[in-house]
């Protein structure tokens, strides 16, 4: 057997999780029903959650043929408090659709709604013994670490090459009861050992962990990339009167900062709508502001101006800071010009 998969499988049988009671003894045929329950239950729920859930869950609900009978009041009302409830619907709809037969192969129960192909390959490796990789998060998480992905271990393809290593790291002709253990074990080493803060020194496969060897254990997985954002570069124009006051507009009452107080704002310093009645001064640029917006990046360029002699517009008020309703950006400006 490959030394990956023996050492991960001796960890197991010292450190692993066989006390769920969705297991059975060593060498006695699962449940699939049990399996295929404690595996949805667990897409999104932790071990320790779920287990009081799937126990009075099958408690109400032994067999597919009475979950297949239930309505979904009643298997919603069971799956109350541990939320995701469309899991709870799919199961049903699932269990309608089954009513007594149930699929034998990864492939056929990928076609269950609410199944994807890990949980797929997760129940055909647990209940049936396949040999057949898994892919979830903790597992995710076990094989970035093992080859130090430097990507997001989202990404598509990312996905791809870790669903080949996942493949890959197969134990070689493994009996129906490895090939269970070998599935948990993989699981239980990504949520015991192999977390956001790893236990590294306790890893049984730390050997041939990139990631450790390397110091990088705590680096990978790297975070989902935040969206690129535009950049919009605007000008404001600082104009003070001989009272200390500033000169405002009023946004229009669409866009962002719809109806609030704002300095006059350009896209360009290369003539302004207003061309000679408003004259830029030739004065140093103040510290340009950014404000992150959800879909752009704004960058404010504060640029010290002079208006021409009774020149007003009706949307124009002029402002003292401390008065009025501006955006953060404005009040902060406001502020910091007021003190020079
Ligand atoms: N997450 C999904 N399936 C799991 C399992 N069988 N054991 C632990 N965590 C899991």
């Amino acid at each position: 057997m490959n030394e990956f998969a023996s050492k991960l499988l001796r960890w197991f049988a010292a450190h692993g999780r066989h006390e769920l009671p969705w297991q059975t003894p060593p060498g006695t045929p699962r449940n699939a029903y049990h399996v295929w329950l404690s595996e949805v239950m667990l897409q999104q729920t932790q071990v320790a959650t779920v287990v009081p859930y799937f126990l009075r869950f099958i408690e109400r609900f032994p067999t597919l043929q009475s979950l297949s009978a239930a309505s979904e009041d009643e298997v919603l009302s069971a799956w109350s408090g541990l939320g995701y409830y469309s899991r709870g619907r799919n199961l049903l709809r699932a269990a309608k659709h089954l009513a007594e037969d149930f699929p034998q192969s990864a492939q056929a129960l990928q076609t269950l709604p609410g199944i994807g192909r890990s949980t797929a390959n997760a129940i055909a490796a647990q209940a049936f013994g396949q040999r057949i990789a898994i892919l979830d998060g903790n597992v995710k998480r076990v094989l970035a670490r093992q080859i130090a992905l430097s990507s997001w271990p989202g990404s598509p393809s990312a996905q791809t090459l870790l669903w080949a290593h996942a493949e890959n790291l197969l134990p070689d002709a493994p009996s129906a009861q490895t090939m269970a253990d070998y599935s948990q074990a993989i699981m239980d080493l990504g949520a015991l050992l192999c977390t956001r803060k790893p236990q590294c020194p306790r890893c049984p496969v730390s050997a041939s962990c990139v990631s450790f060897q390397q110091g990088l254990q705590t680096q990978i997985p790297a975070p989902k990339p935040k969206r690129e954002r535009p950049l919009k570069n605007v000008f404001w124009l600082v104009i003070e009167n001989e009272q200390g006051e500033f000169l405002l507009e009023r946004r229009g009452p669409s866009g962002i900062w719809g109806g609030l107080l704002s300095f006059l704002e350009l896209d360009s310093l290369n003539g302004t709508p207003y061309d000679e009645r408003i004259v830029l001064e030739e004065t140093p640029h103040l510290t340009p502001i950014r404000h992150e917006f959800s879909h752009f990046s704004l960058l404010a360029t504060p640029v010290r101006a002079r208006l021409a002699a009774g020149l007003h517009e009706e949307r124009w008020i002029w402002s003292q800071a401390g008065e009025g309703s501006y955006p953060a950006p404005v009040k902060k400006l406001l502020h910091e010009v007021s003190r020079t």
